[in-house]
């Protein structure tokens, strides 16, 4: 069909014969000439059709419409000098038409402009309706193609480090990963389903336990929750387990992958080891364990400075068992008039909608003085009021924030307030890659709702071996990879003796036949010879997103679904022929709350 692809043509191939494919881009006629820019994934060329040497081509140029796929031949002619275009790669050469077959043709009008030279934004829900067309333009050409290199660079990379890629089963059981579960009806066991997985976890396990002792695998991973910019309800997995290594050298491996992909990709060479952060300093420093350390804005605990004041927000928090603390923000006072930071204001309504039932605030100005609502400077000594600048390291000029009440709550709002604030006051360098590994994470936490400890990350995680006889309060042997605030990565060493797995799921509220019956085939594995194991599954869509400069990791599938989980392209999900239920043993209890 081809000798060379559209993109490739250089001054090198002057005077050769060419035969291209691909689509058209754009045509334009310059007074009798007619040229074509001819586009396939490798980038665009300009051919030219010169109605003297060839009126037939002319005239079937004449009829073309953008987009249509077209198939030309005709000789290389370097440009004139004066006609180059430097922006272009191809912008040296063109091709002169002598043949042109049209291959396809487009019916009616298209949804949206797909040429490089529009770049007019599209709404999302169009682009996904047509995905096919939003595919060849070049931020998703773009994009699948840097996916594809992150992909490659992770193989080859693990391939090398011994790793073996294995693929697991889709229809299985559920694996708690803290989701709702994608099910599947089975015809052949009526009344039984299976559950799609939310990560390859338990089979990856078992995988050890079976001697692969290196594993990895691209895993296509289902969790029913609710969706964001950086969350879909079918995502993949860069998955990983390992055994007979220590975590500090799983993080190690782990760093070394990582900044290959960077080198490849982006050319950039990442300084190794990354930090590493207990979860404990965290959450005091940042009020979230996926801290963004690009930029300060530390929190400061207050609490034991404010407990006595007259100031009733914060003493009341203290004494019930809760926290203040304090968001300094240099040079804040200049930027951050009172309108934004009281009710009605935007910073305000930052903490309120993070769950905070108030942002209370202090304006340092020269000399220490302060400046803030009178119930507060009215209960602060002189003593009171230099310490608490002494925390918070507050100079003249810095506004300082403050939450009140429950940890998780002040933690919440400050967190939001943080990152809305670097944003907006333009404090995140650019260009700027901080990862970290935040590390002692508590095993457990407590689920108010159902009034029972639950696991952290999932209940397979190995306690801190000086923790095991106080569960409940036992640290995990885990690790999440943080980039700029963002969750890429996260893993642990594995509990691989039964005793101990039956024993941290019976602390989670399991009774013994539960437990059993649902986890009894991997504490029977365990109980085979499992080796020490451990492993880590980064979100594959969100290192790309993050390489590619996205914002969202739609931009980096190539046919993601909607915030609602819906396919836009195929209408999926969509309702079944009655019969297909009959045979899976299935009746559908719904009923529509807006009836046509
Ligand atoms: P975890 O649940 O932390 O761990 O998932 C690992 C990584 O997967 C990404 N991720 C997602 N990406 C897109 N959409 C989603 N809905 C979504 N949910 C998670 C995140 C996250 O860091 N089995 C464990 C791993 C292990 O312990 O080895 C697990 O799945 O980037």
């Amino acid at each position: 069909m081809r000798t060379h692809y559209c993109g490739e043509l250089r001054s090198t191939h002057g005077r050769q014969e060419v035969t291209l494919c691909g689509w058209v881009d754009r045509c334009r006629d310059h007074g009798g000439v007619i040229f074509i820019d001819l586009r396939d994934r490798t980038g665009t060329v300009q051919v030219t059709v010169d109605p003297e040497g060839n009126p037939q081509v002319f005239h079937q140029a004449e009829q073309l419409r953008n987009e249509t796929v077209l198939r030309i031949s005709g000789p290389v002619r370097l440009r004139p000098e004066e006609s180059v275009n430097p922006k272009l790669a191809t912008g040296a050469v063109e091709v002169m038409a002598t043949a042109l077959t049209v291959l396809n043709s487009v019916k009616g009008v298209l949804p949206f402009a797909v040429s490089i030279h529009d770049e007019e934004p599209v709404r999302e829900e169009l682009r996904l309706r047509h995905r096919h067309l939003d595919l060849r333009r070049q931020r998703m050409q773009r994009n699948l193609a840097l996916r594809h290199q992150v992909m490659q660079t992770a193989r080859r990379f693990l391939d090398e480090q011994g790793f073996l890629e294995v693929e697991t089963p889709m229809l299985t059981r559920s694996t708690p990963e803290g989701a709702r579960d994608y099910l599947v009806p089975s015809r052949m066991c009526g009344g039984e389903w299976f559950a799609l997985p939310q990560s390859p976890q338990l089979f990856k396990q078992l995988l050890m336990v079976g001697g692969l002792e290196r594993y990895y695998q691209l895993a296509r991973c289902f969790r029913d929750e609710d969706l964001r910019a950086d969350r879909q309800p079918e995502f993949t997995q860069l998955d990983l387990e390992m055994s007979f290594l220590s975590q500090e050298q799983i993080l190690t491996l782990n760093e070394h992958l990582v900044a290959r992909l960077w080198k490849t990709v982006l050319g950039v060479q990442l300084p190794i080891p990354f930090p590493r952060l207990g979860w404990g300093e965290a959450m005091a420093r940042y009020g979230t364990d996926c801290p963004d350390t690009r930029y300060g804005l530390e929190l400061t605990d207050v609490s034991d400075l404010v407990a006595d004041l007259n100031f009733k927000v914060f003493s009341q928090a203290v004494a019930r068992g809760g926290v203040v603390k304090c968001l300094a923000v240099p040079q804040g006072n200049e930027h951050l008039s009172n309108v934004r930071i009281k009710p009605g204001g935007d910073v305000f309504a930052e903490a309120t909608a993070a769950g905070a039932g108030g942002l209370a605030y202090i304006r340092v100005r020269d000399h220490g003085m302060l400046d803030t609502i009178g119930a507060i400077r009215d209960s602060l000594s002189p003593g009171q009021t230099r310490a608490l600048l002494e925390r918070c390291g507050a100079g003249p000029g810095t506004l300082l924030l403050f939450g009140a009440g429950e940890a998780a709550t002040v933690n919440k709002a400050l967190d939001r307030v943080r990152q809305f604030l670097a944003r907006d006051l333009q404090r995140i360098p650019p260009s700027t890659w901080n990862f970290v590994w935040v590390v002692d994470f508590p095993l457990l936490t407590w689920n108010k709702e159902d009034q029972r400890l639950e696991a952290l990350h999932h209940p397979f995680c190995a306690p801190h071996p000086a923790d095991v006889d106080n569960l409940p309060q036992a640290r995990a042997q885990a690790y999440d990879l943080v980039l700029n605030g963002l969750e890429v990565a996260g893993g642990s060493l594995r509990i691989h003796s039964a005793t101990l797995q039956q024993q941290v799921l019976e602390a989670m509220g399991f009774s013994p036949e539960e437990a059993r019956r649902q986890f009894g085939f991997l504490m029977d594995a365990m109980e085979m010879g499992a080796p020490p194991h451990g492993g880590i599954a980064y979100g594959l869509d969100r290192l790309v997103m993050l390489l590619a400069g996205e914002e969202s990791i739609r931009d980096t599938i190539a046919f993601p679904k909607t915030q609602q989980a819906r396919c836009p392209l195929t209408a999926a999900p969509g309702p079944v022929d009655p019969h297909q239920l009959k045979e899976l043993h299935v009746a559908s209890t719904w009923v529509d709350p807006n009836p046509t």
